[in-house]
């Protein structure tokens, strides 16, 4: 019972949320306000010749035939159907315009997002609120505020002429008025909740085809295609089911508003009648009236439109708002990097990715400049963490990172990244050529020799050549028509080019052969020397060569040393060490 009150509440908590919401939508982005204001002229316009029409139609009606009548009428038949089809094209124009304008809003938002609204929202999710959701909130938006102003503007004009009839029937029908806004809002309601339920279920349903599809080989050798194919049909079961119920709901709408309609009609009938059967009004104006009486229901059938149309983008309104409303990367600090000749300090640092778990505990370490700096530990320890958090793709919640003396968040944030080569452990590449990705993110001018030195330094020259179109051979989207090693050759490459002050190797070699290792080694040691570089390694004489080696345990430092210190007092050291020297012997 309590729990009930409590969603009802959050309901009445959340609906109250969208409108502020949706209005902070609307001022977010950059709309095309002119169009805006003349698609609203328009059909003010529109809704004007609407007004007048049953003027002219009253008289052609009771038998007025004379010439300007006739031709009033004409007139404004031909002109509500010119304007109803000039409407049509600048809605769609205005739409699209508007669409623009949400698309960039929020792709400029996501690259200036943190890494953190990435984690919470996954790419698929993410897909469908970028391309679906975006196009609900404009196709609502470029419709809705010129609707609705228009819709009121003949409300209040209908109204007004029904009351210069006759008063009483014009009483008589407005008692509806307030009928019809409860059942309307009241199914509005209903529909909103058969169709979040309704979108839930085909996003889990999109979501596990999505997922599953990219893991085909991982079924196939599991022999799970029985089981997932059994999955999949109960997914698409319960889809079916809550897509059926929403097609009901859609359904009723049409003999419940019919059904009010009917009411309404035998009212302005019978009290018609009586009162022309009283002298009190000619049949002209019952007839006048009869037909704005019809305007009316389609004004109030409009604001229903309208109605369910908020209440159905709702969901795609705070879905869009999490995009457009959370923190961005604050890019501009207070303070220029302008020497980078500096120790880097971890004091007491400690973050977690989520609520749940602590990653990094109370990690105190100082990378020396110049020098190269291994991390060890077993996996999941958080070195990569330590990597990201070097980056700033994250804030750590305690602590301090230092750059000299000052804490890394004070630093102009594209300055700063602009500092590391980074190579991430799973090197990712963008769909483009092999040559794009090399020289991504390089800030000048490249010779194709570089491109060339920096491919042979990583290693990466041969396989490049054998491939038909060598530099120019695509390399597939997130590059997977190369193998794991060959991107990451290509990784090296890119860091090799970049060329910046500080090295972040994070398992750059793991996926490479001992004989390319061996010779990217090479590359890798000239590069480093004389510049700071943190290694997360898994080869011995990579860590073995490294000024300094910090062991990780469970998010804190377990041991710092060079490697025969840590030989001398470090347990896990030497186990760790143990055990990669039995790898390679065995
Ligand atoms: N994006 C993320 N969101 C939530 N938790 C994460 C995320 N990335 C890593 N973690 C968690 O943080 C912990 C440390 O991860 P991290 O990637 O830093 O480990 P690692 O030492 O690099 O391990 P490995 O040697 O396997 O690469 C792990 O428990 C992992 O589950
Ligand atoms: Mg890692």
């Amino acid at each position: 019972m309590g729990n009930k009150l409590e969603t009802k509440k959050q309901r009445k908590q959340a609906e109250k949320g969208i409108w502020k919401a949706y209005i902070r939508l609307i001022f977010k982005a950059k709309l095309p306000w002119g169009w805006l204001i003349f698609l609203t002229l328009l059909y003010i316009g529109d809704s004007t010749l609407s007004l007048i029409f049953p003027q002219y139609a009253q008289r052609v009606m009771a038998g007025n035939l004379e010439n300007t009548v006739i031709y009033g009428t004409v007139i404004v038949i031909f002109a509500r159907v010119l304007s109803s089809g000039i409407i049509g094209f600048f809605n769609k124009l205005v739409m699209y315009k508007v669409d623009v304008s949400y698309r960039s809003l929020i792709w400029q938002r996501l690259m200036k997002a943190p890494l953190s609204l990435f984690n919470k929202v996954k790419p698929n999710e993410m897909v469908s609120r970028t391309a679906n959701d975006t196009a609900t909130i404009s196709s609502v938006l470029a419709g809705w505020l010129p609707s609705i102003i228009a819709a009121s503007y003949s409300m209040i004009g209908v109204v007004f002429v029904l009351f210069t009839y006759d008063w009483r029937l014009a009483a008589g029908v407005l008692i509806y008025i307030p009928i019809y806004a409860f059942s309307n809002i009241w199914y509005g309601k209903w529909k909103y909740r058969t169709n979040k339920i309704t979108h839930n279920r085909l996003s889990t349903l999109t979501q596990f085809f999505a997922e599953l599809l990219s893991s085909i080989p991982l079924i196939k050798s599991f022999a799970m295609e029985k089981k997932e194919n059994e999955r999949g049909r109960e997914k698409i079961q319960y889809y079916y089911k809550a897509s059926f119920r929403r097609a009901i709901v859609d359904w009723i709408q049409n003999p419940l508003n019919s059904l009010l309609n009917l009411l309404q009609d035998m009212f302005v009938i019978g009290f018609g009648i009586y009162l022309i059967s009283e002298q009190a009004i000619t049949l002209d104006v019952w007839i006048a009236f009869f037909m704005y009486v019809g305007m009316l229901w389609g004004i109030l059938e409009t604001f229903a439109l309208l109605y369910t149309q908020l209440k159905q983008s709702q969901g795609a309104t705070s879905r869009i708002s999490v995009l457009v409303e959370g923190d961005l990367e604050q890019y501009v600090r207070n303070k220029q990097l302008e020497d980078t000749c500096h120790d880097l300090t971890f004091d007491h640092v400690g973050f977690s990715y989520g609520e749940e778990k602590r990653v990094l505990k109370d990690l105190s370490f100082t990378i020396p400049y110049g020098k190269t700096t291994a991390i060890v530990g077993p996996s999941g320890s958080g070195k990569s963490t330590i990597l990201s958090l070097v980056q700033q793709f994250y804030e750590p919640d305690q602590g301090k990172i230092k750059f000299g003396d000052t804490d890394i968040a004070e630093y102009h944030l594209q300055d700063w990244r602009a500092m590391f080569s980074y190579v991430a452990q799973d090197s990712p590449l963008l769909s483009g050529t092999i040559r794009d990705n090399i020289v991504y993110g390089v800030d000048r001018e490249v010779s194709e020799l570089e491109i060339r030195q920096a491919a042979e330094a990583a290693n990466a020259l041969e396989f490049i050549s054998n491939t038909p179109n060598g530099f120019d051979t695509n390399v597939g989207e997130g590059g997977t028509n190369l193998s794991g090693g060959q991107r990451q050759r290509v990784a090296i490459a890119r860091a090799l080019l970049r060329n910046a002050e500080f090295l972040l190797l994070d398992e750059a070699m793991a996926s490479l052969d001992s004989k390319s290792e061996k010779a990217v080694q090479g590359a890798m040691e000239h590069l480093m020397e004389g510049r700071s570089a943190i290694v997360i390694a898994h080869d011995l004489s990579t860590i073995r060569d490294a000024d300094q080696i910090i062991v990780v345990n469970e998010g804190t430092v377990d041991g710092i040393g060079t490697h025969d210190e840590l030989m001398e007092s470090n347990k896990l050291y030497q186990l760790f060490v143990e055990y990669l020297t039995e790898a390679n012997a065995g």
